[in-house]
């Protein structure tokens, strides 16, 4: 049996951490598939879920065993409909614990055969997130090493536009 494993997220937008964990998993699975949730309570996302999508394809294009998809609404629905019961996680710091426990034991409430899984950062990623990446870009700051390369002028446009 194949081992399928989703790694959810907002990815707004995909950062180097986020890559190291994909590039990680891709290694232990059999396929791993780039969850993004549209989400309607979120106001004012600096990409479009498809944006998003489209971006995370561009940098995982070279994993052969990695997918990326949208999904709206609970995640166990869109696992049972990706066949997967793993959900991967990457944990920054105690900080993020919290959250991420409540979500885990949530989701394994919800349905008790899916399992979570969480993967530390690589200790390099660990202060990045994409908010913080947002902050650097709108006030001009170096995206070097925070964003995979391939995304930076994405990031510099959207701003430049809504500056402008
Ligand atoms: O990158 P984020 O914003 O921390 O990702 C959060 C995400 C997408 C993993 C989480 O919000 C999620 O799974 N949302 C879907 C709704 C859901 O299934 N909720 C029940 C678990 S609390």
């Amino acid at each position: 049996m194949s081992k399928i494993a989703v790694y959810p997220g907002s990815f707004d937008p995909i950062t180097n951490g986020h890559l190291d964990i994909i590039e990680r998993s891709s290694k232990i699975f059999d396929k791993v598939i780039v969850g993004v949730l549209e989400n309607p309570e979120k106001k004012n996302p600096l990409f479009s879920v498809s944006e998003r999508v489209e971006l995370i394809k561009r940098v995982t294009e070279k994993f052969d065993n990695v997918e990326v998809e949208s999904f709206k609404g609970l995640l166990i629905d869109f696992m049972k409909k990706k066949e997967s019961k793993i959900i991967i996680k990457g944990l920054r710091a105690v900080s993020d614990f919290e959250y991420e426990f409540q979500m885990a034991l949530m989701n394994n409430k919800l349905d008790s055969n899916i399992e979570t899984l969480f993967m530390m950062t690589s200790s390099q990623y660990s202060y990045l997130s994409s908010s913080s990446v947002k902050q650097v870009a709108m006030y001009g700051g170096c995206l070097k090493g925070l964003v995979p390369d391939e995304i930076t002028q994405d990031i510099i446009k959207k701003f430049s536009k809504k500056q402008g």
